[in-house]
């Protein structure tokens, strides 16, 4: 894994000298929270949201900017190495923009490898989603520029992608508004209502009538609308007017084709976040499912590659059993050492891809960028690096409720001795801890 890492570092120069100074380097970032930089500000309704304090207390301006932690994401320090401006986020520019020629960072929180990764955050960019956005760049950029001269930039340019493979934990369900609330608020013509239980105090009959003018709004003024309500045991009448079943567990509704896959809570945990279900309820073994993570990737990475990238770093997946989200789950507080065999197993197929997409792409240049083991370096041995805490949060998150740093949350008085912000993501300090190791060496 450390011949990896020099070779990686050895790469980075290469691709820095070959452009002749670093300030040319146009680079597309492509990821889940660890790097969106305010994409998911403009998707409506996604609930994976951090445009609220104390996000981005340490970002230039101390204000909240969509960034998933108290300062600079990894995609930031890198830009910032590279000696040129972080792309701004895709979902910021107009369709026609000149900015689009000169990087552009299509990441999402709550993506993922697989398109339903994430559905409860109701709205996000899949990587499917990143990659269809960056194809509608590169046919700006060929309207601006030519074509010719598009393809150049797309192959001299660093695409540089950070993906979950795993569905990430559900966001914090909102303190319940007073019923009454609710319903009225529902009735500015959203494209999506949530109903917490509509019908509980009422009698089957009324229920019914309740149920059925919800049910109306579903296609009310021509919009088609997607209705969510929770209900506890309706009347077959009541039934009769859902069009999707959801089943109630643990606290969580999900929907059999809504969710692919469950997610629960504590005991079973390490079994449902690696065993996802398939709608028909046929279960994927731990084998199965990263070949299924696999397959996919190879297919959205050679259509990155059919569109024009030919440079290439995927980052590799960090020790998620050691975030503080998952040390909770444990008896002591330590990291959960199958999450983590998971991942490690993940990393190195990711990494025979991408030697075997090598081989099979012309002139395609992919890079593992394998941040395990020094991550989990970092974790273990936080005062090497100047840090303190490692683990937990700098931010005193709730975990039951989500585990992000809300608004009314406690934060720790020096944020620099901390290696995570909150239960997910790393803190500004320890992003760039990392990328000072492998950058700069
Ligand atoms: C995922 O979504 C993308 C774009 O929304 C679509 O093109 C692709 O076919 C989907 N893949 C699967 C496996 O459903
Ligand atoms: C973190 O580690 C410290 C020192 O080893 C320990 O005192 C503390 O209880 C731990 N905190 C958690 C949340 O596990």
């Amino acid at each position: 894994m450390e011949i990896t890492m020099g070779f990686m570092i050895v790469i980075i120069v290469l691709m820095m000298m070959k452009m002749g100074s670093a300030s040319g380097i146009i680079t597309f970032v492509f990821g889940d929270s660890l790097t969106d930089v305010g994409n998911n500000n403009y998707l409506q309704y996604s609930l994976a949201r951090s445009n609220y304090p104390w996000y981005g207390i340490d970002y230039s301006g101390g204000q909240p900017t969509g960034r998933f932690t108290n300062g600079r994401t990894i995609g930031d320090i890198i830009s910032e190495k590279l000696g040129i401006p972080s792309p701004p986020p895709y979902l910021s520019l107009s369709q026609n923009d000149d900015a689009l020629l000169k990087g552009v960072n299509y990441a999402s929180g709550g993506a993922g490898i697989l398109n339903d990764t994430g559905l409860y955050f109701i709205q996000r960019l899949s990587f499917d989603d990143q990659i269809n956005n960056f194809y509608k760049t590169k046919q700006t950029i060929k309207a601006k520029i030519g074509d010719e001269a598009a393809n150049k930039l797309c192959n001299d340019a660093m695409f540089f992608i950070g993906i979950a493979p795993l569905p990430l934990p559900p966001p914090p369900s909102e303190k319940p508004l007073p019923r009454k609330g609710k319903l009225f608020a529902a009735f500015t013509r959203p494209r999506l209502l949530f109903l917490d239980e509509p019908t509980s105090g009422l009698d089957s009959a009324a229920s019914y009538y309740v149920m059925r003018a919800i049910a109306r709004l579903g296609h009310k003024d021509g919009i088609q609308r997607t209705i969510i309500a929770s209900i506890h045991q309706p009347s077959s009448d009541v039934f009769q007017l859902f069009h999707n079943l959801c089943l109630h567990r643990k606290k969580l509704a999900f929907s059999r084709q809504w969710l692919l896959r469950r997610w629960a809570g504590s005991n079973d945990y390490v079994n449902n976040f690696l065993q996802p279900f398939l709608a028909d309820g046929q279960q994927y073994t731990h084998d199965e499912f990263v070949d299924l993570l696999i397959s996919t990737l190879d297919q959205q990475l050679t259509r990155l590659y059919e569109v024009g990238a030919r440079k290439m770093v995927f980052h590799g997946v960090g020790p998620l059993g050691c975030i503080p989200s998952q040390r909770v789950k444990s008896k002591k507080g330590q990291c959960l050492k199958r999450v983590n065999e998971w991942i490690m197993d993940f990393n190195s197929r990711v990494q025979k891809l991408i030697h075997t997409l090598n081989h099979r792409l012309p002139n395609a240049k992919l890079i593992f960028a394998d941040t395990y083991p020094l991550v989990l370096d970092l974790i273990n041995n936080p005062s090497t690096y100047g840090f303190k805490v490692s683990n937990t949060s700098c931010c005193n998150v709730d975990t039951s409720i989500g585990g992000l740093c809300l608004p009314n949350s406690k934060l720790c008085s020096n944020r620099k001795e901390y290696v995570f912000w909150d239960a997910f993501h790393p803190s500004d300090a320890a992003n760039a801890q990392e990328y000072v190791c492998w950058l700069v060496v």
